[in-house]
């Protein structure tokens, strides 16, 4: 990660091509602005792993531009709706990011309006690229890790969200530091599908190639046995049968 550490006021036109990307529209503009004030944010730091033009942002998604900022004096991450969005407004997303919340999960939402969505600031690197250092991370905090991010999906399927695309968590789970993960992008979620959270997240973690490679050094699995109790999990999801999943991978009880 890179990148400048200025800081930009709010009216500074070197945030026009960030603040309404990719079209530049002047009304998409204003309406950031505007909201970006009703919201509290004070200033955005160029800083960032991605790149719009000179200016460097935490992220670039299909939906929004993820941005460093301020907001009462503390660092936040700012998610400005793109011009291209496929959706009118963030409305949708900030409700699901608020069920998220209300069961522990996700960076906590600070501020909602139809084009931002002000939260956390999560200083963190996807699973795969946090799991790769030199010598590896220790076993204790790589397990603690797994171990949450799959009690915070069996929340979010006992609480009826399904995050929708967590199959392929590369860039929806971030790790910070110490091991905490924390799921991010609430754009795909639904309270009206059926919830594929833990069942999603467990695929991705253990049975496809990369992650699932990483992690044979620290846990052991049998690939049917665990294809079994995935089984049992979806057809009941039950404490259970969720329990006994992570048995089969070797985790004690859960926390939750
Ligand atoms: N709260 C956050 N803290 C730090 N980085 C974030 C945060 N939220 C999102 N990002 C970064 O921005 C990228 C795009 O955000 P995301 O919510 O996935 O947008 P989209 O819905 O458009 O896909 C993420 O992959 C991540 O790297
Ligand atoms: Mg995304």
């Amino acid at each position: 990660m890179d990148g400048g550490g200025e800081w930009h006021g709010l009216d500074d036109p070197k945030l026009d091509p960030v603040l309404a990307y990719p079209s530049g529209d002047r009304r998409h503009l204003e309406g950031v602005r505007r909201d970006l004030r009703r919201v509290g944010v004070e200033g955005i730091m160029s800083f960032g792993g991605n790149s719009i033009g000179s200016f460097w942002v935490l992220g670039k998604g299909w939906v929004g531009i993820v941005c460093l900022g301020s907001a009462g004096g503390r660092r936040i991450a700012l998610k400005v709706r793109r011009t291209d969005a496929d959706r009118p407004n963030m409305l949708n997303e900030a409700k699901m990011h608020a069920h998220a919340n209300s069961v522990g999960v996700g960076p906590r939402l600070l501020g909602q309006t139809e084009s931002v969505l002000v939260m956390d600031y999560v200083n963190g690197l996807p699973i795969i690229r946090w799991l790769d250092v030199p010598n590896g991370q220790e076993a204790g905090a790589v397990r603690g890790m797994v171990s949450d991010l799959l009690d915070q999906c069996f929340r979010l399927d006992r609480a009826g969200l399904d995050h929708g695309e967590l199959s392929n968590s590369k860039k929806h789970v971030l790790v910070k530091q110490g091991g905490r993960p924390v799921i991010i992008d609430f754009e795909s979620a639904s309270a009206s599908r059926t919830v594929r959270n833990v069942v999603a997240m467990t695929g991705y973690i253990f049975c496809k190639g990369t992650v699932g490679n990483a992690l044979r050094r620290y846990f052991e699995w049998d690939e049917f046995r665990l294809r079994r109790r995935l089984k049992e999990y979806k057809e009941g999801r039950s404490a259970e049968n969720y329990e006994g999943l992570r048995e089969t991978v070797g985790l004690g009880r859960s926390r939750l």
